[in-house]
């Protein structure tokens, strides 16, 4: 049988001491048992690709079962973490540096525990943000407080000089908790610690309001992220249908994935239209968005239209070049440009536009309860792999299932909605839109 499987999770070497957690090793003592290394879950659990492995005699692709290892490859009381977070805010961050901090100090006995300020910033000595000590007393209440207790910036830094701080300060255990950009990062601080021989484990925990992280079934806090949304559409909605031709714009975060503004527009379904960065749409003509605006108006009086930051950039002239520090293309405002378009548009016809702009405080909100829940979970997983020492990875849910996978493997595209998808095609049957607004 042959096949290389491309979810293998790198290690730092053979893991020779004794976990101290006392977990079973055998089944029906009603207590949880170690994860063996050969225990793997099939990636792609489709009937196409079992029989196609048949066929080829090659066993499928497998992501390695999440959790707690029986022999550990850091000594535990004498190892150091260090835990850093980077990029945009995104509901949960907390509770995940909590769990992180909990697990090291409760299931493993890691006293030393130090948190890096302002994102990567912080691992560059002469920046001078210093260091925060993570005790369970520090970290005990932080979970119920949106944002990062650590603070975080968007860009990276010098991978060398990164790795000279980590070295310097003994450090065994880097958590990096960021998008696609901070697991880019982390794992070239990974492969620059093993050029130089060093052993020490770097963890992504996946952390992106857009849920853009491609394998992945979904990124902490994005949940929140809607549940945030929902009630601002259902008010939304109020407004516009108070005003005889009453729209109003809800404008929702997504750089270049619409998932927020769609499981919003879902989550509360009174959302009439749902633009995102995946579609392409015409404004003007037959069947453009304006027409069909008009269209809906006529029959019901009023409508709600949802667009994520990333829409339509296409219907903006000339290409924009600007980038943010973690080198996205920052996005025209098309929020504010359908504002002005459809005022501009209706002119003869009387129309009332509220236009509402939520992003940052969904974004800065505390973790909902099912959000606290997957980052409490995802921060013990994350603890289990490292002190097993493997390295390089991220922790994460794949076909509902905790699983490690190589970083690389989920940074290789940003994940997208499938216009095709069931997903996409729930959000049409919910709005009423067309299939094509062109
Ligand atoms: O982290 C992702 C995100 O929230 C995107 O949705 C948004 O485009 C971006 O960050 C904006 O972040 P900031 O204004 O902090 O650079």
């Amino acid at each position: 049988m042959s096949n290389k499987n491309k979810f293998k999770i790198e290690s730092l070497g053979e893991p020779k001491f004794k976990s101290p957690l006392q977990l079973s090793t055998v089944r029906g003592d009603n207590i949880f048992s170690f994860i063996k290394e050969d225990d793997k879950l099939v990636y792609d659990l489709s009937l196409e690709n079992y029989n196609q492995c048949l066929k080829n005699s090659e066993v499928p692709q497998c992501l390695e079962k999440a959790g707690p290892r029986q022999n550990v490859f850091f000594e535990p009381s004498k190892s150091t973490a260090a835990i850093v977070t980077c990029g945009g805010l995104c509901p949960g961050i907390n509770n995940v540096i909590r769990g992180v901090v909990m697990a090291l100090h409760y299931f493993y006995d890691i006293k030393r525990v130090i948190g890096i300020p302002y994102g990567y910033e912080g691992l560059i000595p002469d920046i001078g943000h210093g260091f925060v000590e993570l005790s369970p007393e520090k970290v005990k209440d932080i979970h119920q407080f949106g944002g990062t207790f650590l603070g975080s910036s968007r860009g990276g830094q010098d991978v060398s000089k990164m790795v000279d701080t980590l070295v310097a300060n003994k450090v065994d255990m880097l958590f990096a908790i960021g998008g696609d950009g901070t697991l880019k990062g982390v794992n070239a601080i990974g492969e620059e610690i093993q050029k130089r021989n060093e052993n020490i484990s770097v963890v992504g925990i996946p952390k992106t309001i857009d849920n853009d992280i491609d394998l992945i079934d979904e990124s902490f806090g994005f949940e929140t992220a809607f549940d945030v949304a929902s009630p601002i559409l259902r008010d939304a909605h109020n407004e516009a249908a108070g005003a005889f031709n009453g729209i109003s714009i809800v404008k929702l975060m997504g750089r270049d994935s619409g998932f927020i503004a769609a499981s919003a527009a879902l989550a509360m379904p009174v959302v009439n239209f749902v633009l995102i960065p995946e579609m392409d749409f015409k404004l003007e003509g037959e069947n453009g968005f304006l027409a069909v605006l008009k269209e809906r108006l006529d029959r019901k009086k009023h409508a709600v239209i949802v667009v994520a930051e990333g829409a339509g950039q296409h219907l903006f002239e000339g290409e924009n070049t600007v980038k943010d520090a973690s080198g996205n293309v920052k996005h025209e405002d098309i929020g504010l440009f359908l504002k002005d378009k459809i005022a501009e548009h209706f002119v003869d016809f009387p129309v009332t536009i509220k236009y509402i702009d939520p992003s940052y405080i969904i974004r800065s909100a505390p973790a909902n309860s099912s959000d606290s829940v997957y980052c409490s979970r995802l921060a013990y997983h994350a603890v289990h792999g490292a002190m097993a020492g493997k390295t390089k990875f991220v922790v994460s849910t794949v076909n509902n299932r905790f699983v490690y996978a190589p970083i690389v493997e989920v940074t290789k595209k940003r994940k997208k909605i499938d216009l095709e998808s069931e997903f996409w095609f729930s959000v049409l049957q919910s709005t009423g839109q067309p299939f094509s607004i062109k």
